[in-house]
């Protein structure tokens, strides 16, 4: 049996942004639910929902007071509940968001932890003494500014660890109380009938255990992410992190057909170790997509090194987007959004679509006086605020998009593109790239050659990005002009007979014999005949 997910595309919702049925200006549950047939009619086969977790909202959510129940703001345990049935019932599957590297400050274990160095829970958060001057342990620094990674706690004397904000303390996961204690979260949501988990922060949840200085990074300039003053190689990815990712998989294969998803910003070459022997991640996020240059030559050489690289069982995994980077219509321009759509759902692999990016959402400006996103705000005038990529679901034309009622206010501003660039008009354009990613979801439905078939490298020519995918006799070809000029693609095997199964300017495009002509960001799939 294929597992669904090979074949399958997770979209992922960020609750805040999608559907507000409360009034308050916040998406929530019931939101998620109500928009479920529209989920359904794009045609995707899983959702995964950013978290929902009763949380002070520090990082929206991510830090997490509770990790077994809901948040007001979004709903309760028994609207979770209904959003498995309802999604069952429409044959989607749910992911949820699992955030094991860290808590909330004020969760009660970390709260607990901080009681005293005495306390039962003292090694279930990373405590450390200083050095002889009272300065922290070692010089690793914290995502969102920068700064040290260790935080002074005045009563019991010691710093703590805190990968990101220092309300998000990180959980020591060599502690084999806390360990089952974080494992007995992801059974709580499997018994509930959760088809899978995006498990977050992956690559820093097991540090080095010695404590060891990172090395400074050479490269690093001035003006750029302090993050990267340093190298991370002793407080992220260390070797250990393989026992981290056993311990999940296997809680995860405790229960059956569920789905492991990591967050690994890695290279190639790490990313595949995230495999373990087929017991370790289903699925290690590729988010190289969002970091190569777009150009076909520098895309190309991604996607043959990653395809080449994967072990025979590995199956590979794609996003364009997410809650953390800049949206991809706004990074590619406008004009190249249904070419990489294109891309995304024709590459070999499962593929993640990021809520708006069915409509090309764009990065919405966000004035300093709205932001509210801390790494924004803790690394002012870097552009590394989140907000801009947050922004509300745009469903109509009406006041508020459809997110919330129109005497409300949202969480952050609406695109002012959204009356133009909705969910209700695109319906009704049919060159909309609304309709090319539904064209796009059933083409890998209805041709196992581009659901399920190998990957294809073609000869790179000029901008154009060529590859083949095949299952079986079914051969399929999909050929991307990633530039703003006319350009003809040739390729001899063309003399065999095939025809345009699809093109993004939404006609039967220019093939002749022995070569095919692109318009600027035209993207075309061949099929074989
Ligand atoms: C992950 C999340 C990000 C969050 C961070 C800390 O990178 O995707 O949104 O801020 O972890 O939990």
């Amino acid at each position: 049996m294929t597992e669904w997910w090979k074949s399958g595309v997770v979209y992922q919702v960020y609750p805040r942004s999608f559907q507000d049925t409360t009034g308050n200006g916040v998406g929530d549950i019931q939101g998620i639910i109500q928009r479920l047939d529209y989920l359904a009619w794009l045609g995707v086969d899983a959702v995964w929902v950013s978290p929902f977790y009763p949380s002070p909202m520090a990082d929206f959510g991510y830090d997490i007071s509770n990790h077994c129940d809901i948040h007001p703001l979004f709903g309760t345990l028994a609207d979770l509940d209904e959003l498995i049935v309802q999604a069952h019932a429409k044959n989607l599957k749910i992911i949820l968001d699992y955030v094991p590297n860290h808590t909330s400050d004020e969760h009660p274990w970390f709260i607990e932890s901080k009681s005293s160095r005495k306390s039962p829970k003292r090694d279930w958060y990373i405590w450390h003494d200083a050095k002889p001057d009272g300065s922290p342990p070692n010089n690793w620094v914290s995502y969102f500014g920068g700064e040290s990674s260790w935080e002074w706690h005045e009563e019991t004397q010691q710093y703590y660890l805190h990968s990101f904000l220092k309300k998000q303390p990180d959980v020591n996961w060599r502690n084999p109380d806390a360990r089952k204690a974080m494992l007995d979260i992801i059974r709580f949501w499997y018994a509930r009938g959760v088809d899978g988990i995006r498990v977050d922060a992956t690559i820093v949840s097991m540090k080095d255990a010695n404590f060891k200085d990172d090395p400074l990074n050479p490269e690093w300039c001035e003006g750029e992410d302090p993050f990267y003053r340093v190298l991370h190689v002793h407080s992220e990815n260390v070797p250990e992190i393989h026992d981290y990712n056993r311990w999940l998989r296997e809680t995860n294969d405790e229960f059956e057909d569920r789905l492991l998803i990591g967050e690994t910003y890695l290279n190639t070459a790490d990313l595949v170790s995230y495999y373990g022997q087929e017991d370790e991640f289903h699925l290690p996020y590729n988010f190289q997509l969002i970091t190569t240059p777009w150009e076909a030559t520098a895309v190309k050489s991604l996607v043959d090194s990653y395809d080449a690289a994967l072990p025979d069982f590995a199956w590979p995994s794609w996003a364009l987007g997410n809650h953390d980077r800049h949206r991809v219509a706004t990074r590619v321009g406008a004009a190249q959004a249904k070419v990489a759509m294109m891309l995304l759902l024709t590459l070999r692999g499962t593929s993640t679509i990021y809520y708006g990016d069915e409509l090309g959402m764009e990065n919405v400006p966000i004035a300093p006086e709205q932001e509210v996103d801390p790494w924004g705000i803790l690394s002012p005038g870097l552009g590394l605020g989140r907000d801009p990529e947050r922004t509300p679901m745009q469903w109509d034309n009406s006041p508020n998009g459809g997110f919330c009622a129109s005497d409300v206010s949202p969480w952050l501003p609406l695109s002012a593109n959204f009356t133009l660039e909705n969910v209700a008009t695109q319906k009704e354009r049919p060159n909309a790239i609304l309709n090319l990613t539904r064209t796009l979801l059933q083409l890998r439905k209805d041709h196992n050659a581009l659901g399920l078939g190998s990957y294809l490298p073609l000869d790179a020519q000029g901008n154009v990005f060529a590859y083949g995918r095949k299952h079986g006799t079914e051969v399929c070809v999909i050929v991307l002009n990633m530039g703003a000029q006319d350009t003809e693609w040739r390729w001899e095997g063309l003399t065999a007979p095939f025809k345009v199964l699809l093109s993004t300017c939404g006609d039967s495009g220019s093939l002749h014999p022995d070569f095919l002509r692109l318009r600027p960001h035209e993207g075309i799939i061949l099929i074989n005949q």
